[in-house]
């Protein structure tokens, strides 16, 4: 069942997902060498309850943090901890923010100091990757060309696409359907109508796609400890267009120069 959003429930998606945004933006001034994730993670979540809003992940079928912590290998999923970032890691933080009964969802991987080229190139793959699958979406269209474009985007680049984990449609909970996923053939999958709210994450390994879950039953890890980037944006569809919800300009605002 895809529940369709009115215009009112949409400016409730909006509200929460500014609020995500800006706390990705908050803890983008504290990625550097030695802060540790779970600081950053208890930064996030003092910042979400002091704007009104719920950090959805804590207690999400035990989920032990408000923030996904995404160092080098990890995919996704990875608990806030004692490590502390270290100079030439890339970071994604992923987190959803509950506002005024609805969802907002959205990731970014960072930066910590110095990076080689080829973990840079793999994080504005990714991210170039994200826009290309909104940019795939069109009313009348279908989930399968989102996922068609985020993968021939990044396969003709040399990289994969892991499978396991996938987009979906978000509202009054964090996931609802559809599935979107990061690979696929264009014109198959659910029909893109005015009123869906979905979120897009690709999901990028430098190696290969395959990934290994820990025995915790929540860190996903690439399974050749290559790198792998993530990035995502919640968005609606609304009057026959693509609105993004969430913005990285907040998180541009606090990295100026440093923004990649
Ligand atoms: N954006 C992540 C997802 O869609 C958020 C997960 S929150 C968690 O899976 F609690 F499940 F970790
Ligand atoms: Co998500």
């Amino acid at each position: 069942m895809i529940y369709l959003k009115t215009p009112e429930e949409i400016e409730r998606m909006r509200g929460a997902s500014t609020l995500v945004s800006q706390v990705l933006g908050e803890v983008a001034k504290w990625v550097r060498p030695g802060e540790s994730t779970r600081r950053i993670d208890q930064i996030a979540r003092e910042f979400i309850l002091d704007n009104g809003g719920k950090p959805a992940c804590l207690g999400y079928h035990g989920f032990p943090g408000t923030l996904c912590v995404e160092v080098n290998d990890t995919v996704v999923h990875g608990f806030p901890s004692g490590y502390e970032l270290r100079d030439g890691d890339i970071v994604g933080f992923d987190t959803v923010v509950e506002k005024d009964g609805f969802m907002g969802d959205s990731c970014y991987t960072f930066a910590v100091g110095e990076i080689s080229p080829e973990k840079m190139a793999l994080c504005r793959t990714t991210k170039e990757a994200l826009y290309e699958g909104i940019r795939a979406c069109r009313v009348g269209g279908r989930i399968g060309d989102i996922a068609n474009a985020v993968q021939t985007y990044c396969e003709r680049r040399n990289y994969s696409l892991v499978r396991e984990m996938t987009g979906h449609g978000i509202g009054r909970s964090m996931h609802e359907e559809p599935e979107v996923p990061n690979y696929g053939r264009r014109g198959i999958g659910p029909v893109i109508r005015n009123g869906m709210c979905i979120c897009i994450e690709p999901m990028v390994n430098m190696g290969s796609r395959n990934v290994v879950i820990a025995r915790n039953g929540w860190e996903c890890m690439t399974r050749d400890h290559k790198p792998s980037a993530h990035y995502e944006h919640t968005i609606a569809i609304r009057n026959d267009e693509v609105e993004i919800l969430t913005t990285f300009d907040y998180i541009e605002a606090s990295l100026g120069e440093r923004f990649i």
